[in-house]
């Protein structure tokens, strides 16, 4: 190859055309987990319990991505827009994230789980802020999974919180308004640390975004499952796996087809 051997010289045909077959695993793998209260209704229980079978699924995939060698997992688990759900429903969710922090952060830190949470954290009462700086805190050095817990997120949210940033820098004239660019406006997000997902899987039948990731999901692969969150598992996860590696990713550019 003459010239332009580049950062994608090692995946790039003679005529400059990125191969494009998923890599496999997928660095960013993100998980709306839907279908709690499906899962509980089904069963005669109230939905209450469907969260809590869901942080048993939470527990499982957690272990499954690690070892599965994902790079960063992430998961919704409480959206700017579930405010609008019953109170003690909400109360429930906050006691949820309280617990699970609190029950499983010494597991995760020993199991090399770095934590991070996005999402408006100012809203969030003052002993969850405490106990997610904790947690972002012990396991700031860990490498061996980031789990990106997206809690009182939304993505036009993100998304505003970041412009907000952009106004205040021009303002303060660290940034020049010309320079503003994609760029400029991804390190300004809650995810400006992580790849863009690779994956997104979303449980429960339902296919729609939700508000989460807008921005990030630009190039995302989707995989829908009817599975509700709190029946996910390790083979669940594999089988969306499986799909994403069948996927061409071509970001624009066309197919590569092999010997051509
Ligand atoms: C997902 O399950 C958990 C949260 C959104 C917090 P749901 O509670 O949305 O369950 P369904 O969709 O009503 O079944
Ligand atoms: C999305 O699920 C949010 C989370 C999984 C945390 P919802 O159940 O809130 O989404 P909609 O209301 O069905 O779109
Ligand atoms: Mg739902």
């Amino acid at each position: 190859m003459t010239g332009g051997a580049d950062a994608m010289s090692s995946n790039a045909d003679p005529f400059g055309v990125p191969q494009v077959a998923a890599p496999r695993p997928p660095r960013h793998v993100a998980i709306i987990m839907d279908g709690n209260g499906r899962w509980a209704a089904a069963r005669g229980l109230p939905r209450t319990e469907g969260h809590r079978r869901g942080v048993e699924a939470l527990r499982r995939t957690i272990g499954a991505a690690i070892e599965f060698g994902i790079g960063t997992l992430t998961v919704f688990s409480f959206s700017s827009e579930n405010w609008s759900r019953p109170p003690a429903e909400v109360q429930f969710l906050f006691g949820l994230l309280r617990l699970f922090i609190q029950r499983d952060l010494a597991d995760l830190h020993e199991r090399g789980v770095r934590v991070t949470v996005i999402g408006a954290r100012d809203a969030l009462p003052g002993d969850i802020r405490g106990l997610i700086e904790q947690a972002e805190g012990l396991t700031a050095a860990n490498r061996a999974l980031e789990l990106v817990v997206a809690f009182n997120y939304g993505a036009r949210d993100e998304i505003a919180r970041a412009a907000r940033r952009i106004a205040e820098d021009v303002a303060a004239g660290r940034l020049d308004a010309g320079a503003v660019d994609e760029t400029a406006l991804s390190t300004r997000l809650d995810t400006a640390r992580f790849p863009d997902p690779d994956l997104i899987v979303r449980t429960s039948g339902e296919m729609r975004l939700s508000n989460f990731l807008l921005w990030q999901s630009a190039y995302a692969e989707f995989v829908f499952t009817p599975v509700l969150w709190p029946d996910f598992d390790r083979e669940t996860l594999r089988a969306a796996l499986d799909e994403y590696a069948g996927r061409a990713r071509r970001f624009g550019g066309i197919a590569a087809r092999s010997g051509a």
